[in-house]
């Protein structure tokens, strides 16, 4: 029997285990790597099916909701590898695939042909499988020894339980008995992946591992959509009748109207992530870090989306009805512009907002009008955007000379995007219709003030005005 008594009775081993539980054998270094390995390909891979299928996926709850998975699990890739890299590991081969059934299991998910069944194999097969998967590596692997794997593992655990729960919820309102009935052979053949690895961890021994599953959707090589899509509440996709930036930079209007421009504007970012979505999806071979700081950058702006959805519902304002929230950036940026080049662009613009005129510019709308929201999302829209003209830095300047030609070729490939003003209209998909009075009136009846006839009259499109307030030669 074990006598051994601590120091007056204090904690030993920093709290961190028993004795006994410290006196147990554990994973080996080796076994301990092989398993990281497996998380980490998996949290990869799930960080590209969910990048992937923001662009195309019509549903905006859900195109946030992949916003911020994708990034948790780029990070969660990113502190494994780093962990990976501390166990005597070199080479360190974290770009081998694991088991080719994992390997299947996960290009058969990112080429699931519906949004359900996309929702059930992410957060009822792979999330579940990854969340046992890690709780096994925490009993497994001995707490003192390998206690750096089980604080990542433990901090990935917790995002993990948020993902599961918000993926429970989209499944209870999106898929019926009926999808899940559809669903169940191809749901089989998940699992029938996993035996086939071993298990995702790859513990089960292979006297006991089933032969090799064939393919259901993932016959043909997946195919990234770079084409963004909308739900039922984008009406008016192509609208772009209300020119927000000549509003909030003419002195003559009052701050409050224009919090009502920056929520729009604010609100009008789901392009962003749609966008930034494409030049991951279809950039390879850069280092992790790459593929982290955008997935980061990406989140932010679907943040940034949210906190113009938060500031309409405040105001009482149906923005779905109201506000025309158009796609035209995204659509014409990705199907018309290269990867780099897209990159460009917004890193033109970005640098553009670091000026008098940017984000400091609108915190200030924000600070002198009397609603607090707005200031508020202006002060950290304006802090996250210091920090995308750095991650610019780090990695769209690193391709140019200098930062002067860097620019430069951003405005140039702004410049050749073909964004059709008047073939939009002559071809019926939208009439430019300004809705702007209607949304001022509607937020002038929340504020109890009759509207100002001025803002009210507000009336510019961009059909000659780009939105960095140059001008454009009008189309013909
Ligand atoms: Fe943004
Ligand atoms: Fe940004």
């Amino acid at each position: 029997m074990n006598t051994y008594r601590s120091y007056k009775n204090l904690p030993s081993l920093a709290g961190i285990c028993s004795m006994d539980d410290a006196m147990k054998p554990g994973l080996s270094v080796e076994e301990c790597v092989r398993r990281l390995k497996r998380y980490h390909y998996v949290f990869k891979r799930l960080h590209q099916i969910f990048n992937n299928r923001i662009t195309a996926e019509p549903i905006y709850e859900l195109k946030m909701t992949y916003s911020l998975h994708a990034y948790y699990c780029a990070e969660h890739v990113a502190a494994l590898r780093k962990r990976v890299g501390e166990m005597r590991e070199p080479p360190l081969g974290l770009d081998a695939t694991p088991h080719p059934a994992l390997e299947l299991f996960c290009d058969e998910i990112v080429a699931a042909p519906s949004t359900e069944e996309l929702i059930l194999g992410v957060y009822e097969k792979a999330l579940p499988a990854l969340k046992a998967a890690l709780e096994k590596h925490v009993a497994d692997t001995h707490p003192l020894a390998d206690h750096p794997s089980v604080r990542v593992c433990r901090f990935a655990l917790m995002e993990v339980a948020e993902m599961l729960q918000v993926g429970a919820a989209c499944a209870r309102s999106l898929v019926d008995d009926r999808l899940r009935q559809h669903a169940q052979p191809w749901l089989a053949l998940l699992d029938d992946c996993l035996a086939a690895a071993g298990g995702l961890e790859g513990a089960s021994s292979a006297a006991l591992v089933p032969a090799m599953p064939v393919h259901q959707h993932s016959t043909q090589p997946y195919e990234y959509d770079p084409v963004p899509r909308r739900d039922e509440r984008f009406p008016d996709p192509y609208n772009m009748g209300v020119n927000a930036e000549v509003f909030l930079y003419d002195a003559q209007y009052p701050p409050e109207a224009k919090t009502l421009m920056m929520f729009y504007k604010r609100l009008r970012e789901i392009d962003v992530p749609e966008m930034l979505a494409s030049i991951i999806a279809q950039t390879a071979g850069k280092p992790w870090d790459y593929y982290r700081d955008l997935a980061r950058q990406l989140w932010d702006e679907a943040r940034h989306a949210m906190m113009g959805e938060v500031g309409f519902v405040h105001l009482k304002i149906d923005w779905p009805k109201q506000v025309m929230v158009n796609f035209t950036w995204s659509l014409a940026l990705n199907t018309q512009l290269k990867p780099i080049e897209r990159h460009a662009v917004l890193y033109f613009i970005e640098q553009g907002l670091m000026a008098k005129t940017g984000k400091r510019f609108e915190w200030e709308v924000g600070q002198a009008s009397h609603n607090r929201l707005s200031a508020l999302f202006q002060d950290y829209d304006w802090a996250d955007e210091v920090l995308h003209a750095k991650i610019g830095r780090d990695w769209y300047l690193k391709e140019f000379r200098d930062a002067k030609t860097a620019v430069q070729y951003g405005d140039e490939c702004w410049s050749k995007v073909l964004l059709d003003w008047n073939a939009w209209r002559e071809r019926g998909q939208t009439q430019h219709r300004n809705w702007w009075p209607d949304v001022y009136a509607a937020a002038c009846q929340t504020w109890k003030i009759p509207p100002d006839p001025r803002v009210l009259a507000y009336n510019t499109t961009y059909e000659t005005v780009r939105a960095d307030l140059k001008d454009l030669p009008a189309s013909g």
